[in-house]
This record gives structure tokens, sequence and C-alpha cells, in this order.
């Protein structure tokens, strides 16, 4: 890959590093609210996304739940925004874990969702694989929520 100041090149393929509607490719290294602030009103066909879950990853601080729930809100209100009228949402999301209880993210993701009207369907898929849980059910499933306007 070779890089000038403001532009990635992929063999042929340009990738812009800041949003534009008239280019193919955006790959924005940072905090995707500053990317989704610069998206125009109603432009997006399709958003897809597996936010952090909060359960203290490397690329994630835990958070009080409210706060993560608020800092979620933020991100989902500017993708509702940048959302066109025939797009769609597709929110993955697994499970939160909190003292040993779990609490499935799109449970509690779902009343911010709700505020917007758009509920479409709720996908769940499973797997095989993973830690094994000894005083539960081991975890092998996710949900992905999807959103439309229409
Ligand atoms: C649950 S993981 C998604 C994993 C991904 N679905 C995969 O299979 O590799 C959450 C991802 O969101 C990224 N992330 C965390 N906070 C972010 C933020 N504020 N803006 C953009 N990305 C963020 C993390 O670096 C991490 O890659």
């Amino acid at each position: 890959m070779k890089q000038n100041s403001k532009t990635l090149f992929s063999q042929d393929r340009k990738i812009s590093q800041h949003f534009d509607l008239t280019e193919s490719i955006t790959l924005y290294h940072g905090d995707c609210l500053d990317l989704l602030r610069t998206i125009p009103d109603e432009s997006l066909q399709l958003v897809v996304t597996s936010p952090p879950y909060n359960i203290g990853k490397e690329y994630e601080k835990k958070l009080d739940l409210d706060v993560y729930i608020q800092q979620q809100e933020n991100v989902i209100a500017e993708c509702v925004r940048a959302l066109s009228h025939k797009g769609s949402i597709c929110w993955q999301v697994g499970n939160y874990v909190d003292r040993g209880a779990i609490i499935p993210l799109d449970t509690i993701l779902y009343p911010v969702f709700s505020k917007y009207d758009l509920m479409r369907n709720r996908i769940i898929w499973h797997f095989e694989h993973g830690l094994h849980c000894s005083r539960r059910f081991s975890g092998r499933y996710e949900t992905i929520i999807w959103f439309t306007k229409s």
C-alpha cells in the first residue's frame, strides 16, 4: 500500500482517509463519532457495526453501564441521521458481563433504537467455539438487530 499525505492507494484503488461521497472507499483510523459527524444526512445505504461490548477488551475501557449506553446512543443518533430512507442499520452485539451476570446488549440497546421507530428484525446466529463457562451455559450465540427507516 502506498501513501501520500491525504490518500492511500492499494493496487490501483484509491482509499480516502476522510468521508467523501464521490469516493468508493474510506478508511478512517480514529473515533467513529468524528467520522460520522462528517457524513451528510441520509446519505448511507448500509451501516454494519460490531461496537465494543464494554467488557474490558484491549481496545476499550470498561465503563459504567449508563455511560456506555450514552456513548452508544451518541453513535446510534449519528448513524440514524446519516441513514437514507431506504437504508439499513445492522448492530451486531453479544453480552455484557457484570459480576458474573450476563446482560444481552441488544436488549439494552433496543430502547435506544425504539425511539426512532425503526425495528426490522432480530437475527440470532450461533457458533460452536469459545470459552466454556463453569457456572452457566456457555455463550454460543450473538445477535444482529436490524433497523430500517421504511
Ligand atoms: C467487538 S469489536 C469488533 C470486532 C469485529 N467485529 C471483528 O470481528 O474483528 C469492537 C471494535 O470497535 C473498535 N472501536 C472501539 N471504540 C471505537 C470507536 N470509538 N470508534 C471506532 N471504533 C472503535 C475496536 O477497536 C474493535 O475493533
